[in-house]
């Protein structure tokens, strides 16, 4: 790199010096006020001018077609603490030119052609606070010692409308940053610069510059955040870097930064993941613009404004990672929504935007932004861009609406809790029509109609089997359906009573002529429908047995039925039995 600073210095002495100045005639500027401010702006001076007054404290000279400062143009202004030579045409400058303006603080010689820059110019402007070099030509700050002495220096390659990449490629030169001791503020910003140059211009990072607190290389063609964190790390009075603009894709897992460092401007990069390189004495970080899906895990204590517009976030970055965070920009990112819990989170926030989000609307959502910020309550949180960046992105019907302009049902808004309220509705319903039933014997009834429904069909069966030829006979007189209470009755004295008549009777009963193994129900039809009658021995017992009633129930049901079918050939029976 020694030998590129010197290449560029056999440049600036080949060409710097090449021009010589005009001849022309100096004109006198009237333009003077009592505040012994000259405005002798875009007046067509091709030469510094002569004024009407002494003791000129601001003179402007900006916007003239001056080629040249000569030696003797600026004696008679040795009270001048402002100067403004910018836009014009100057080239050359003599040596001694600036030498009786010890009182100057301000010069601006920004977009001139000058190639070089003569340190000699500034030996003696022992006041100047504020020089601007921005848009010139000049390949190098040349070797001069008094540089020192400048406490804020702006570099530019390019003329004010020429493009980048017409422009030269600017190169600080490590022994031209040696001499900056004093320099507080340096701009790059706008180069070409790439990670070798910056080494170079910054002397591999060993705190030459050491006063440095503003460094701007943003919009330039930096690629890796562990160099420049390596190159500024010993700045130590370093508060504010823009490396803005720049190539970065990734970022290390560590870095070391100076203590001082509270101003990050890394947007307009390509990073993907931040990760703990980050400084943890960050208060105002700038991610915005790149490509971060996601942002956690890195914890930045100091943090007061965070700004991660124009990412890929789904969601917001847990609040207790920033317990000091005020200011959050997250617009333009894929955030479907947020909600209370994940503002409580962020103790500190006084401001938000989160604008131009894909936002989906579903209830929870529209309901906490108008309650949060639609009048009602005065939250802490204020959100700083307008509702009209608050648009749904889902569900389609309401695409593009904005979301405090949303109108939902209450249906869609508590479904679930109306289908829930149906459901136990229903379900309380059921449950009494059951317990209904159960106190009505419904399912007693139930059964005896199914029995009877099966006895029906089997009847029909049997019909058939009687035209087959197969009849079954009738086996039994009667079938006597009783109480167990009753048995003793029953089987003492009605049984034996009626089985010894003349002619004796033949009784089904259910203790000696059921089917074992059969249902009881089957056996009770079966019994029925083998014999001619059946006799119910009605007592208060009988009443309250349940097998008895069934029998009764199904009796009566049968009878019927039959009543019409069978009284013809009862009466046949009857009178056969008669004669
Ligand atoms: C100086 O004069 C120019 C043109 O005459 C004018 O545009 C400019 O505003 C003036 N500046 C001040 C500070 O008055
Ligand atoms: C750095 O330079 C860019 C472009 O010239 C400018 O927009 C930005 O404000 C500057 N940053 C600082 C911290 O001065
Ligand atoms: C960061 O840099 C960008 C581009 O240079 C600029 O627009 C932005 O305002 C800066 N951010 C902050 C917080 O200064």
């Amino acid at each position: 790199m020694g030998s590129l600073a010197m290449l560029l210095l056999v440049l600036f002495f080949s060409q710097g010096q090449s021009s010589l100045p005009d001849v022309e005639k100096r004109s006198t500027c009237g333009q003077c006020d009592e505040r012994l401010f000259c405005n002798c702006s875009s007046r067509n001076y091709r030469r510094v001018p002569t004024v009407t007054v002494t003791k000129v404290v601001t003179l402007d000279l900006s916007f003239n077609d001056i080629t040249t400062v000569a030696e003797d143009d600026l004696r008679e202004y040795t009270w001048l603490q402002t100067l403004d030579l910018r836009s014009n045409r100057i080239k050359s400058i003599h040596e001694w030119a600036f030498h009786l303006l010890q009182g100057l603080e301000s010069l601006d010689l920004s977009y001139n052609q000058l190639a070089a820059l003569t340190p000699a110019w500034f030996s003696k402007l022992l006041s100047l606070q504020h020089l601007n070099l921005l848009g010139n030509c000049y390949r190098t700050l040349g070797p001069g010692g008094t540089l020192s002495l400048f406490r804020y220096v702006t570099c530019k390659a390019g003329s004010q409308n020429a493009p980048k990449s017409q422009s030269s490629m600017y190169v600080m030169p490590c022994p031209t940053s040696h001499l900056l001791t004093q320099l507080e503020y340096l701009d790059l910003s706008g180069n070409l610069l790439t990670d070798l140059t910056l080494t170079e211009s910054l002397c591999h990072g060993d705190g030459t510059l050491r006063n440095l607190r503003v460094l701007n290389v943003s919009d330039n063609a930096l690629k890796s955040l562990s160099l420049i964190s390596k190159l500024v790390t010993r700045l130590d009075k370093l508060v504010h870097l823009d490396i803005s603009q720049n190539g970065y894709t990734s970022m290390p897992p560590t870095c070391s930064w100076p203590q001082t460092l509270t101003h990050l401007n890394v947007s307009g990069a390509k990073l993907r993941r931040v990760s703990p390189c980050l400084p943890l004495t960050l208060e105002i970080l700038d991610l915005g613009h790149n490509d971060l899906t996601a942002f956690h895990s890195v914890a930045l204590p100091a943090l007061r404004e965070l700004h991660l517009s124009g990412n890929k976030l789904m969601h917001l970055p847990p609040g207790w990672l920033f317990p000091s965070l005020e200011v959050l920009l997250i617009q333009s990112n894929t955030l479907n929504m947020f909600g209370p819990v994940d503002l409580q989170l962020y103790r500190r926030l006084r401001a938000l935007q989160a604008g131009q989000n894909r936002f989906v609307c579903s209830c929870e959502f529209v309901y906490f932004m108008v309650w949060r910020w639609g009048g009602a309550v005065e939250g802490s949180v204020e959100l700083t861009d307008r509702w009209d960046n608050y648009l749904c992105d889902s569900p389609l019907p309401l695409q593009g609406q904005r979301v405090d302009r949303v109108r939902l049902s209450p249906f869609q808004c508590h479904r679930i809790l109306l289908v829930s309220a149906l459901c136990g509705c229903t379900l309380a319903a059921g449950t009494l029509f059951v317990i209904l039933l159960w106190k009505l014997h419904a399912v007693w009834y139930l059964r005896m109609m199914w029995a009877w429904l099966k006895a029906k069909r089997k009847a029909g069966n049997q019909r058939r089997r009687d035209a087959a030829g197969n009849a079954e006979p009738l086996c039994y007189d009667a079938f006597v359906s009783y109480s167990e209470q009753d048995a003793e009755w029953v089987e003492e004295f009605l049984v034996p009573e009626l089985e010894n008549s003349q002619p004796p009777l033949s009784l089904c009963l259910h203790k000696r002529d059921f089917l074992p193994g059969h249902w009881i129900i089957d056996n009770i039809i079966n019994a029925m429908e083998r014999s001619r009658r059946t006799l119910f021995v009605l007592s208060e017992h009988f009443v309250h047995s349940e097998w008895c009633r069934y029998g009764f129930i199904l009796s009566c049901l049968t009878t019927i039925r039959e009543y019409f079918s069978s009284c013809l050939r009862r009466r046949r029976e009857e009178a056969a039995a008669a004669y």
